[in-house]
C-alpha cells in the first residue's frame, strides 16, 4: 500500500512538471507570435517587418507589440535595413555595453549620422523612442533630403526645431501620419506595433513590391523522327539534349526488314515506296497534344534522295498551322536537296525552316552549332523552366 503512494505521488509529480512543460498555443498560427492576433490592425505589418528581415520577435514566440521601441531597437532595425554592414571601432556612448545585441548597429549609425546621441556622451540605449526622434532617425537614414512643410499639424510648435524637416518628411510621403485631431505628438512613444507600420510603409515604398511579369506562353519544342538503323536516332538524341525537347520516336506500324531496306533491289518494300506517290506506310501510335508544340524538328533518313513516305504519313496526321518545322536528315553521303522543300506541301501553313543534313555520326558540338544559328520563335527556344543548353 505504502508502494502504490509513492507511484501515486511520483505519478503527481510528474503530471505537474509536465503542465508546467507545456508550450503554450495562443493563436501563433497565422502570425507566429503568440502575442499579435491574426485580426490585429498591426498583424500584416508585424509579419512583413519579420518576413523581411526587419523586425525580430522579443523571444521566439511574442513581438511585444505594445512595448515601447527603444532607441537601441531603432537603431538595429536601420542597421538590419542597410543590410547590416561590416563595422569597425568602438563608439563612444558611455551608456552602451560592448558585444551587446545592438553594438555594431549602434556603432554603425553613429558612424555614418543615423544617430548622434544626447550629446553627453550618452545615446540613451534603452529609453523608449519618440515619434519625432523615429522621424529624424528614419529621415536621417534615407540621407536627409528635403520636404514640403505642407500644412502644420495642431501641435506644430511642439516638434524639436531639430525634427521639424524630418516630420515634414515622414508626412509627405506618407510614412508617419498624425495620431488623430491633427497631432503628431512628437514626444508621444512609439510602440513596436507602430514601428512595424511605418517600417513597411517605408520599405515597402523604396522597395515597391514587384509584380512580376505574366509568364509569357511559353510552346515546347519536339524532336519528331524516323529512323530505320539509328543513325538519324542518335542526331534527334542530341537535338533533345540541346533543346530540353520532347522526343517522338515515328515508328511503323509494319517495322522495316533489312531485306525491306536492300535498296539494290529494286522491288524492296523501301524503293517500292519511295517510287509511289501515294504510298503512306501506317504510323503506330501517335504524338500525345501536338497542340501543345510551337516547334518540331522533323528528322528522316534520305531515301533516293528524299525523305521516307512514312514522314508523309507524319505530317499528314495531324494539324501543323502555324508550327515551326525544322526539317534534318541523315544520309551516306547526299545532301539534305529537295527533300524538305517537297515535303512543306504536306503541311502549307507551317512555319518551315531550312533544313540540315549530318552523318549519322555527327557530334552534339555539330548539332548545337546547326540550332544556334537557327531563327528560332523565342518562346520555344525555351523550353518549359529550364534553358536549353546552347
Ligand atoms: C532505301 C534507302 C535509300 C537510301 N538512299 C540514299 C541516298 O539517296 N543518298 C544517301 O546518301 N544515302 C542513302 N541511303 C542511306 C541512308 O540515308 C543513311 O544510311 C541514313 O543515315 C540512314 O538513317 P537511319 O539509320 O536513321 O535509318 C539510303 C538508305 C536506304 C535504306
Amino acid at each position: 500500500m505504502r508502494n502504490l503512494k509513492r507511484v501515486w505521488t511520483l505519478f503527481l509529480a510528474l503530471a505537474l512538471v509536465l503542465s508546467l512543460c507545456a508550450p503554450a498555443y495562443a493563436a501563433v498560427e497565422d502570425t507566429g507570435f503568440s502575442d499579435v492576433e491574426a485580426d490585429a490592425w498591426y498583424a500584416e505589418f508585424v509579419v512583413y517587418c519579420r518576413d523581411n528581415g526587419l523586425m525580430a520577435g522579443t523571444s521566439e514566440t511574442t513581438f511585444s507589440p505594445n512595448t515601447p521601441t527603444t532607441r537601441a531597437m531603432m537603431a538595429t532595425i536601420l542597421y538590419r535595413l542597410a543590410g547590416t554592414p561590416a563595422v569597425s571601432g568602438t563608439d563612444s556612448y558611455t551608456d552602451t555595453q560592448p558585444g551587446a545585441w545592438y553594438s555594431d548597429a549602434v556603432l554603425w549609425a553613429s558612424q555614418n549620422g543615423v544617430v548622434s546621441g544626447y550629446g553627453n556622451g550618452l545615446f540613451g540605449t534603452d529609453d523608449p523612442l519618440t515619434r519625432e526622434q523615429m522621424a529624424v532617425m528614419l529621415w536621417r537614414y534615407s540621407g536627409s533630403p528635403s520636404a514640403n512643410a505642407g500644412s502644420d499639424f495642431a501641435d506644430e510648435s511642439s516638434i524639436a526645431s531639430w525634427a521639424d524637416t524630418a516630420v515634414d518628411w515622414v508626412r509627405e510621403n506618407g510614412y508617419m501620419s498624425g495620431v488623430g485631431a491633427n497631432l503628431f505628438q512628437p514626444q508621444g512613444q512609439a510602440t513596436r506595433a507602430q514601428m512595424a507600420t511605418i517600417l513597411t510603409r517605408y520599405h515597402q515604398d523604396a522597395e515597391p513590391p514587384v509584380t512580376p511579369e505574366p509568364e509569357p506562353e511559353v510552346g515546347k519544342t519536339l524532336v519528331a523522327y524516323f529512323s530505320a538503323t539509328g543513325n538519324t536516332e542518335s542526331i534527334a538524341q542530341h537535338l533533345q539534349t540541346i533543346l530540353n525537347a520532347d522526343l517522338y520516336e515515328i515508328v511503323p506500324e509494319d517495322p522495316y526488314t533489312s531485306e525491306d531496306l536492300n535498296y539494290n533491289n529494286d522491288g524492296c518494300r523501301a524503293n517500292q515506296e519511295q517510287n509511289d506517290p501515294n504510298a503512306r506506310p501506317a504510323i503506330s501510335g501517335s504524338v500525345e497534344h501536338m497542340e501543345d508544340y510551337d516547334v518540331v524538328f522533323l528528322g528522316y533518313p534520305i531515301w533516293w534522295g528524299q525523305a521516307p513516305k512514312i514522314i508523309y504519313t507524319f505530317l499528314e496526321s495531324y494539324d501543323l498551322d502555324g508550327v515551326t518545322i525544322v526539317p534534318f536528315c541523315t544520309s551516306g553521303s547526299s545532301g539534305i536537296g529537295s527533300s524538305a522543300t517537297n515535303l512543306q506541301s504536306l503541311a502549307l501553313n507551317a512555319n518551315w525552316l531550312s533544313g540540315q543534313r549530318f552523318s549519322g555520326s555527327a557530334s552534339q558540338d555539330a548539332v548545337t552549332a546547326w540550332v544556334e544559328g537557327l531563327d528560332l520563335p523565342e518562346a520555344s527556344a525555351d523550353a518549359e523552366d529550364t534553358q536549353p543548353q546552347l
